[in-house]
């Protein structure tokens, strides 16, 4: 059973995203809670499997990073346990993000889930990234503040910055099927009145200073040569100690070209924003199929299932996955982005099979019955 939200996008986008927090109430009626306590507690003791449990017992601040072994000890109350990425690990808690996948996909991050015990948060703070917080079981009491640079932020423990005191412009309860909707920068606190669960569909987009190292390593790698800055209309300057304005311009004109440059930054991109931002459950094929037992495989009825939340995107004419470019053209790439599952007939020819080979060898995709 899916869960189905109600929302009309084009009313949020226009006055709510990346704007103002906002709660929307029954977003998801009769909201089903598609993973238990128990089972998000067997994902927190993976290896490969983001958590944590953040407690603030009688005001004391304290943070712990799985794997977890057990959970004995934390008492009754004022502790949370928050697993990250579960889109990864668990297929019906995956079954949430379906609906926000009409937000453009290079800016999803991951399902964040957290269960919570009376009185438990992780106290008042500022995240980087946008965030659609779906209330499941349970109720919790947030309090959001207006954005302003000038908040201060603390370490409450090594583990957690906290903000100082604000002043909400968002005090309310919510209860199963609401969505509180903060964009980055809100400051915001969230505290459990009982035992609840919350799943938080977070979007990042990339710093400046990010994407210009990323670049960088880009094209140092890519480019056989250097470029060197050139200057043969040269005159005799009056202050040859002085670097002039104009000297500046060309400089910056001489990066921005390569940042201008489609084949560069195109490419750079795709490949970039592929990367996972958590661990993906990807197990390469080991011994590898070869052609003719993949080709076999597929005629007699297997199906291929893609990789839970890898990452696939397309620029221009080009489709990338997981870091590296696909060798398709578009009608495939498109067949593989709209598709999590793929069977014989969809796969028109044999460079079509060879190129999925590789990406099946690699664990991108996967058999299922
Ligand atoms: C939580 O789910 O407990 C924390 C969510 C948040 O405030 O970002
Ligand atoms: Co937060």
């Amino acid at each position: 059973m899916h869960n189905k939200l109600t929302i009309d996008w084009n009313d949020f986008l226009t006055n709510y995203w990346q704007k103002k927090p906002v709660i929307l109430r029954d977003a998801f009626t009769h909201f089903i809670d598609p993973i238990t306590p128990d089972e998000l507690a067997g994902l927190a003791m993976e290896e490969e499997i983001e958590s944590r449990i953040v407690s603030n017992k009688n005001g004391i601040w304290d943070a712990k990073f799985g794997p977890f072994i057990d959970f004995n000890n934390l008492g009754e109350d004022h502790w949370t346990l928050l697993v990250q990425a579960v889109d990864h690990w668990h297929e019906q808690a995956a079954t949430l993000v379906e609906p926000f996948k009409c937000i453009p996909q290079w800016q999803f991050e991951d399902l964040m889930i957290s269960y919570a015990t009376q009185g438990a948060g992780v106290g008042p703070h500022i995240d980087n990234y946008d965030v659609f917080i779906i209330q499941g079981k349970g109720c919790r009491r947030w309090r959001v503040g207006d954005r302003n640079p000038n908040y201060k932020q603390f370490s409450a423990h090594k583990a957690l910055l906290h903000v100082e005191n604000y002043q909400p412009i968002i005090d309310e309860e919510i209860t199963a099927g609401d969505i509180l909707y903060i964009p980055i920068g809100f400051p915001h606190n969230g505290v459990s009145i009982g035992e609840s669960m919350s799943y938080s569909v977070g979007f990042r987009t990339q710093t400046s200073q990010e994407l210009i190292s990323g670049f960088a390593d880009y094209i140092i790698d890519t480019l056989p040569s250097g470029i060197f800055y050139q200057d043969p209309d040269l005159k005799l300057p009056r202050d040859p100690y002085r670097i002039e304005a104009y000297e500046l311009t060309k400089l910056q004109d001489q990066m921005i070209e390569l940042i201008k440059t489609p084949t560069l930054f195109n490419d750079w991109f795709g490949k970039y924003i592929t990367l996972p931002m958590h661990v993906l459950n990807i197990v390469p094929v080991e011994p590898p199929y070869s052609y003719s037992e993949f080709k076999s495989l597929l005629q007699s009825g297997a199906k291929l299932y893609r990789v839970p939340s890898i990452r696939i995107l397309k620029i221009g004419d080009c489709g990338y996955i997981h870091g590296e470019k696909i060798d398709l053209p578009m009608p495939v790439i498109d067949l593989l982005c709209e598709n999590e599952e793929l069977h014989y007939e969809q796969l028109p020819d044999d460079k079509t099979l060879e190129i999925m080979l590789n990406l099946v060898n690699k664990g991108y995709w996967y058999f299922t019955e």
